[in-house]
C-alpha cells in the first residue's frame, strides 16, 4: 500500500466498522477519503437547508436530509419525512424507524454504520404521498447523496424509492427480496428493494417478508465488488454537480401510478431548529 493509499485509508477508517469500508474499497475507489464524503454532503445539506424548489417547504418544519455514516457500503432510501422526522430532522424516527432499527441489529448492523435518507426531504403535509412533481424536484438531492457515498447495496423500501431508482412502474410486491444490478449516476451498485417498514408494522405477513429479505443484505455487502462502468459509460454523472443543485440535473423519476402511502403512527416530540449535522449528530 503506498503512503498515499495509507493515509486515505486510515482517514477513511469507519465511524463503525460493520458495514463501512475497508482497504480493499479504498484502495479500490482511492478517490474520495470519508472526510470528504462528509464535508460534500454537508455542502449539499446546505443546499438543501435552503430549498423552495417545491411547495413542501412551505409546509416543513425542517429539512430532513438523511443520516448516517457517509462512508457506509449501505443505504437506505424511504419515502419521506413524516412528523417526528419532521420536528426532529432526522429521518425514521417513529415506529417504522424503531422496526428499522430493530431490523438492522437482527443482522448485526447499527444506524450509525449506514445511511438512511428519503425520496422527498419534506414532509408531505397529512403523511400525503409525494406528487410526481415534488420527487422530481427532489431527485437531484438524493443523486447526489449516492454519489457522493458510493454505497456498495441500496435497500429501496417501499414503492417511491424503488420505482425513482428503477426508473419503472414495477411495484415493490413484485420485487421485494430479489437484488439486481443498477447503473446509478456513474456507478454499478446493487439494489435490493423492500418493503416499507411501516407498511410491516400494519400486516404481520409483511413484517416476517421483511425479516426474511433483510437476512439478504449481509451476503450483498459481502459479495465481490461490482465491475464498474468507464467513465462517461454509465450515464449522468452528478458529481461535479453535486454542490451546485438546480439545472444541470437529468432527472429520471418513476413513471406511472405510485402506490400506496404509509402513515405513521405518531407520538408528539419537540420541534428543533434546522442545526449543523453535527449538531443533529447526521453524519
Ligand atoms: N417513512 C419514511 O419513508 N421516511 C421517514 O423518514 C419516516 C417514515
Amino acid at each position: 500500500m503506498s503512503e498515499k493509499d495509507f493515509l486515505l485509508f486510515a482517514e477513511s477508517a469507519p465511524l463503525v466498522a460493520v458495514a463501512a469500508r475497508g482497504a480493499e474499497h479504498t484502495l479500490r475507489c482511492g478517490v474520495r477519503s470519508a472526510t470528504e464524503r462528509r464535508e460534500r454532503l454537508k455542502e449539499v445539506y446546505g443546499r438543501a437547508l435552503g430549498c423552495t424548489a417545491c411547495p413542501l417547504h412551505q409546509t416543513r418544519t425542517t429539512v430532513v436530509f438523511g443520516a448516517g455514516n457517509a462512508d457506509a457500503d449501505l443505504m437506505f432510501i424511504g419515502e419521506g419525512p413524516g412528523a417526528n422526522e419532521d420536528k426532529q430532522g432526522i429521518p425514521f424516527v417513529g415506529r417504522a424507524g424503531r422496526l428499522l432499527d430493530t431490523l438492522l441489529e437482527e443482522i448485526g448492523l447499527r444506524r450509525d454504520s449506514v445511511f438512511i435518507a428519503n425520496v422527498v426531504k419534506c414532509r408531505p403535509p397529512g403523511n400525503r404521498d409525494p406528487h410526481p412533481e415534488e420527487i422530481e424536484s427532489c431527485d437531484p438531492f438524493l443523486r447526489a447523496q449516492v454519489e457522493l457515498i458510493e454505497p456498495k447495496v441500496i435497500c429501496t423500501l417501499g414503492n417511491f424509492s424503488t420505482k425513482l431508482l428503477r426508473g419503472d412502474p414495477t411495484g415493490i410486491s413484485r420485487l421485494h427480496g430479489q437484488d439486481e444490478v443498477r447503473t446509478i449516476g456513474a456507478r454499478a451498485i446493487r439494489l435490493l428493494p423492500l418493503f416499507h417498514p411501516a407498511a410491516a408494522l400494519y400486516t404481520p405477513s409483511s413484517l416476517q417478508t421483511l425479516r426474511d429479505d433483510f437476512a439478504r443484505i449481509p451476503a450483498l455487502l459481502a459479495a465481490p465488488p461490482l465491475e464498474q462502468p468507464e467513465p462517461g459509460e454509465g450515464g449522468e454523472s452528478v458529481e461535479d454537480d453535486a454542490v451546485e443543485l438546480g439545472a444541470e440535473f437529468t432527472l429520471s423519476s418513476a413513471e406511472g401510478r405510485i402506490e400506496q402511502s404509509h402513515p405513521e403512527v405518531e407520538t408528539e416530540e419537540p420541534p428543533v431548529e434546522a442545526r449543523t449535522p453535527e449538531q443533529l449528530g447526521l453524519f
